[in-house]
């Protein structure tokens, strides 16, 4: 066991951080520690500056900013989607910038389940974000399809972890239509082999999407090596573009029509060819690519922020963002072992850094009020019921040693029985 003493480390690591400049451009809260960033991250002076742009755009110009504009409002949801792309390893044509990930998943699902004679079900995980269940459950109910018969859960564990060859195995039934999996389970942190899972839904013919709310932002993502055939994602999370900013969304080139086109499942004006929006025509023409996922006029506002929030990303690059990720939760699970193991905290994340996302989820049986004096104390974490305090550390703002403040903290507040005051307060954790 490495007996440093943590706080030493933890500088020592501060001092070798290779991002550590990008911490200036955020506004960084002096009184907290902000470690929720898997939930919403800061704003950077580059999405105030985009934002304030367009805003002045919108006062001086009133509708010309949208041909006007530094970025045409028209074209801005494609201009941003190019850059997008490039995060989540995909053609421009095949990313839009649209919605919210709930509706896209709404979206995705309208155009690309299709049951037929034989193939109707749908394969998720216990531990599937809501959202994605209740879309789910909608669209099975509109095909008049019962939910319960339909949807395929595979289950986790005892380490609450999914097993990948369980999936590959569930993969290979002929009922199955549709998997929909998460990068990152939000529960646990444990990042799936999406690789491994999309080779098996294509060698049995199953449209597999990814829900990637946990990692866009925070570690490369390969789709279109991957073979997946569609994906969603929001941009408020690791890429820090603000509350209910504009969705992203991906659709494999292998579901255009030979010119390109996709027939959007949920169509509106927005859906239609760029060139012909204007004709209203009583005839739909099909746009090109993703960007015919959109559906209606763009939340112009909510998607400014994201021009300038893609800057520091791209200046600091994914490999180097996942790799201070991969050493700040690697910190925290060796300080956890080391201070916080003995007082009934037990790792709820998987130890292998190839199987880790972006946070650290910590299980104790008093996680809620242990949450609670956390934030008492200027430090924010996220809960999850039942019993989850999750730590998510921003490779662009976070630092090494706030990631031992944070455990120091927790150690002090459980071995003094300081969360035993917050046991009946009944706040909302978001
Ligand atoms: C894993 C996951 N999927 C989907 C969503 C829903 O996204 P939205 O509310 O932006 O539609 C969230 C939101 O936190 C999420 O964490």
């Amino acid at each position: 066991m490495d007996h440093t003493p943590l706080l030493a480390k933890a500088q020592r690591l501060d001092a070798e951080d290779p991002l550590a400049e990008f911490r200036e451009r955020f506004f960084v809260p002096d009184d907290k520690i902000y470690l929720d960033g898997n939930s919403l991250g800061l704003l950077c002076r580059d999405a105030e500056r985009s934002l304030n742009r367009v805003l002045e755009e919108w006062r001086t110009g009133g509708i010309g900013g949208w041909l006007d504009g530094d970025i045409p409002w028209f074209m801005m949801a494609e201009t941003l989607a190019a850059r997008v792309a490039k995060l989540v390893g995909a053609e421009s044509d095949e990313v839009a910038i649209a919605n919210s990930m709930t509706v896209n998943l709404h979206q995705l699902l309208a155009t690309l389940y299709k049951p037929n004679q034989t193939r109707t079900k749908v394969l998720i995980d216990a531990h599937s974000f809501p959202t994605d269940r209740y879309a789910l459950r909608s669209h099975l109910r509109l095909r008049g399809l019962h939910p319960d018969e339909q949807l395929v859960v595979v289950r986790p564990n005892e380490s609450r972890f999914l097993d990948e060859d369980e999936i590959v195995d569930a993969l290979a039934n002929p009922e199955l239509q549709m998997a929909l999996f998460p990068s990152v389970v939000y529960t646990t942190g444990q990042l799936l082999d999406l690789e491994r899972l999309c080779r098996a839904a294509r060698e049995n013919d199953v449209v597999i999407g990814i829900d990637m709310s946990h990692t866009v932002g925070v570690m490369p993502h390969a789709l279109d090596e991957w073979g997946a055939d569609f994906a969603g994602w929001g941009h408020y999370k690791w890429l820090n573009a603000g509350p209910g900013s504009v969705a992203g969304l991906y659709i494999n080139r292998r579901h255009f029509a030979r010119d390109g086109r996709v027939d959007a499942g949920l169509a509106g004006w927005w859906s239609v060819h760029k060139e012909s929006m204007f004709e209203m025509s009583d005839e739909f023409f099909p746009g090109v690519g993703a960007s015919a996922l959109q559906i209606g006029t763009p939340a112009v506002l909510s998607m400014a922020p994201i021009e300038g929030a893609l800057q520091p990303i791209e200046e600091a690059g994914l490999a180097r963002i996942r790799a201070k990720s991969l050493a700040m939760t690697e910190f925290i699970i060796a300080a956890t072992d080391r201070e916080l193991a003995p007082l009934g905290f037990t790792l709820g994340t998987p130890r292998e850094p190839h199987r880790r996302g972006g946070h650290v989820s910590l299980q104790h049986p008093s996680a809620q009020p242990i949450s609670l004096a956390l934030r008492a104390r200027g430090i924010v974490p996220d809960f999850r019921k039942p019993d989850v305090v999750r730590l998510a550390p921003s490779p662009l703002y976070n630092t090494f040693t706030q990631c031992c403040r944070a455990v120091e903290q927790l150690k002090d507040i459980v071995a003094a029985g300081v969360h035993e005051e917050f046991a009946s307060v009944n706040a909302l954790v978001t």
